[in-house]
């Protein structure tokens, strides 16, 4: 391929659609998605574009998958663009790694950055959220020691390490707070959050750092980051945002979160190839982390604050089909739908004797992940062996959970092919299950 073609071929695989018809492009068998009109309330229950949306998704038949918030399954399209790409690269090989791989992340960046209404100059693409978090936390420069850096139960488990590393690191002390958790009778309310986060901060006057997670993995709970991101600045404090689950399943815009620090990734809710994450840095704050082993010291670049190596270029470069095929569907309405499901099954649950739905109802404190607990069912074993019940006896794949440290429990994640019949199939195992207790 001339250097011409090359350029054409990724400048092609830059441009976003903007056709209110997303097709599956060439030599696909999956039929086109009609954009839906109406609110996303009314979308959400709209089961004959969810149903189209759902041709676009090759899923095992062997159980109904309610796990999704491992990674999420790539659309056909966004496959077959992997696909093609992969055998592109490998074919083009450094003649076009050498020449042009610099060019297309300049492009790359410009519209992920879009995308997240950030500038180009404040990200850089990463392998996940692990790596853009890890980055950050690690990086972070402002610390002194004995500097108290604050994390929570429910924050990611790499991420609590990360934090408690920054003793040996900074000489800083971590400290880890415990969520409140609703019970039966009592649910969570933002005011609960906002209390929780203002009694940990006055009791723990030295923090400096502070580790929020905005869609948590856990348990599904989502915390009005905005409000603690102000609560902590006024103190002086930093945050670090992990969203790793917040983009494609909830609106998010980093900057009315007020976060100078987040980690994203794309290959859960965005739908992107494994392998593809955003590390955001406020251009005013840049030199608040360190340059990757002191690789460029005095960079004010963000992409010096991240070194890989050799990435999948292919997965990265898929990420412009991502953002296609979502923005066919549209965060709104994968949020509303998200959510629905979640309802059909949560609002059954929670009349189920001994059993505990671990989130609030609140639209603004859920989307669609959420935890139950059955009454005193908090081992990591018994909660493996109900995880398991669940898959082989009733064909419902769920994973178990450990973070809370009230306990373990069982995560649900529907995700955009689930159907309503999927959800009353988890309905129908939990009322056998909670029968029995
Ligand atoms: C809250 C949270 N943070 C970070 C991560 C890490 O993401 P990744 O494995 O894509 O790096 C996850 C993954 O599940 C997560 O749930």
């Amino acid at each position: 391929m001339t250097s011409l073609s090359r350029r054409k071929f990724i400048n092609g695989a830059l441009v976003a659609g903007t056709a209110s018809v997303v097709s599956a492009g060439a030599g696909a068998s999956v039929p086109p998605i009609l954009k839906p009109a109406g609110s996303a309330d009314s979308v959400a229950t709209d089961e004959k574009f969810w149903h189209a949306v759902a041709q676009n998704y090759d899923v095992t038949n062997d159980v109904t998958n309610l796990e999704n918030g491992y990674w999420g399954i790539m659309a056909t399209p966004v496959l077959q663009e992997y696909q093609r790409l992969t055998a592109w690269v490998n074919r083009e090989n450094t003649h076009f790694a050498r020449w042009d791989l610099g060019k297309t992340y300049v492009g790359l960046r410009e519209q992920v950055a879009g995308f997240l209404n950030v500038g180009a100059d404040e990200i850089a693409l990463t392998r996940g959220a692990t790596e853009a978090l890890q980055a950050l936390i690690g990086g972070y420069n402002k610390l002194s020691p004995g500097d108290t850096v604050l994390y929570a139960d429910l924050d990611y488990s790499e991420m609590k390490t990360a934090m408690r590393w920054l003793a040996d690191r900074r000489g800083a002390v971590p400290v880890k707070v415990n969520f409140p958790e609703p019970t039966k009778n009592k649910s969570l309310t933002e005011k609960d959050i906002l209390s929780f986060y203002q009694q940990s901060l006055d009791a723990n006057p030295k923090t400096k750092l502070l580790l929020l997670t905005h869609l948590n993995n856990w348990t599904g709970l989502i915390i009005p980051v905005a409000k603690i991101a102000a609560m902590a600045k006024a103190r002086g404090i930093d945050v670090i945002l992990d969203a790793a689950h917040s983009v494609g399943q909830v609106d998010f815009d980093i900057e009315q979160l007020g976060c100078d620090f987040v980690g994203v990734n794309l290959h859960k809710w965005a739908g992107a190839p494994i392998g593809c994450g955003v590390v955001y840095i406020n251009k005013e704050h840049v030199q608040d982390i360190d340059t990757y082993m002191a690789k460029s010291p005095g960079s004010n670049k963000v992409t010096a604050r991240i070194d890989t190596g050799t990435v999948n270029m292919a997965a990265h470069m898929a990420i412009p089909k991502t953002l296609e095929f979502h923005n066919q569907i549209g965060t709104a309405n994968k949020e509303a739908r998200l959510r629905y499901l979640r309802s059909l099954w949560v609002d059954k649950a929670r009349g189920m004797k001994g059993l505990t739905v671990l989130t609030p109802d609140d639209p603004a404190m859920v989307a669609g992940l959420t935890s139950f607990r059955l009454d005193g069912v908090t081992t990591t074993e018994a909660n493996n062996a109900l995880m398991k019940r669940l898959a082989t006896e009733f064909g419902v794949l769920t994973t178990r959970r450990t973070g809370p440290a009230t306990g373990d429990c069982i995560r649900v994640t529907p995700s955009f092919y689930n159907t309503p019949d999927d959800m009353m199939k988890l309905v129908d195992a939990l009322k056998i299950i909670t029968n029995e207790l």
